[in-house]
């Protein structure tokens, strides 16, 4: 097999094409009301993961200030660019810094910490996220609320689809030009929870000959998180919400004081 590159990477079709495949998964509908209903009018609210800002920025169109950090300088490079095609006012209420959510330090607290559509799953269970949530702990107000989205641990021992048959397809532009997108190799290893797929990403003309292409390896991890909020002094907000059938939002609470 060619080169599998990590996902998110520079010069990784991931990075290039998320936003056009966001838009077309069904299964994130909603998940910005969720985040906007913890914050106060005009809040504070940190996202961990922040990606192309699909979410900051819908979130500062509503009114919020959003700092967003996130460990790919090619996923940031896309939100920078969006920035540019917004109202100065609302592009102007998003901060983007390039940062390892397992080792926080922003200086300031928030209404609200998000970690939005899996990424926190990227990481191993374990350190990375006591890590991550004594972060998140740090960086809430007292009474302040946190949002983390996981996916259900039963879809990732799915069986991979048929590697020759596109998984999605998506026009590029009006020339014709469509991404397709295929899932070569997928496994699930339940002693530590860990599923890996290899998806192929292939731009093709409009005659379908292939202009790029680029295997790009995704690993998500499956843990329950709660035993790792609660460990970092947060309290438990609700039922987790089921999302788009495939994720559920875990929704914590910083005690307004220690009494
Ligand atoms: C699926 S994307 C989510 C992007 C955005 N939050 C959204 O909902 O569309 C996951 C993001 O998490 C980022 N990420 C993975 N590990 C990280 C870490 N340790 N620290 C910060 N960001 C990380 C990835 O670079 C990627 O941009």
């Amino acid at each position: 097999m060619p080169e599998v590159r990590p996902y998110y990477s520079v010069r990784s079709l991931s990075a290039a094409y998320y936003d056009l495949i966001t838009q077309a998964d069904t299964s994130l509908q909603g998940d910005v009301d969720t985040y906007a209903e913890l914050a106060p009018p005009a809040g504070e609210i940190l996202e961990l993961g922040v990606g192309t800002g699909r979410v900051a920025f819908a979130l500062a169109e509503l009114g919020f200030s959003v700092v967003g950090v996130d460990l790919a300088p090619a996923m940031l490079a896309q939100a920078e660019a969006k920035r540019a095609n917004l109202a100065p006012h609302v592009g102007a209420r998003v901060m983007l810094q390039l940062g390892d959510m397992t080792s926080l330090n922003i200086g300031r607290v928030f209404d609200a910490v998000i970690c939005p559509f899996f990424a926190l799953s990227h990481l191993p269970a374990g350190a990375a996220w006591r890590n991550t949530f004594a972060g998140i702990a740090s960086h809430l107000r007292p009474g302040g609320r946190a949002a983390v989205h996981m996916p259900l641990a039963e879809l990732m021992q799915r069986p991979a689809p048929a590697p020759d048959a596109p998984v999605m397809r998506a026009p590029v532009d009006d020339q014709g030009r469509t991404l397709n997108l295929y899932v070569r190799e997928r496994s699930f290893r339940p002693r530590i929870n860990r599923f890996d797929q290899v998806l192929d990403y292939v731009l093709a003309d409009a005659f379908g000959a292939v202009e790029q292409r680029s295997l790009e390896r995704q690993t998500y991890y499956a843990a329950d998180p709660t035993p790792f909020a609660l460990e970092a002094g947060l309290q438990i907000d609700g039922s987790p919400s089921l999302l788009g059938g495939v994720g559920e939002i875990h929704r914590y609470l910083k005690p307004a004081s220690d009494a």
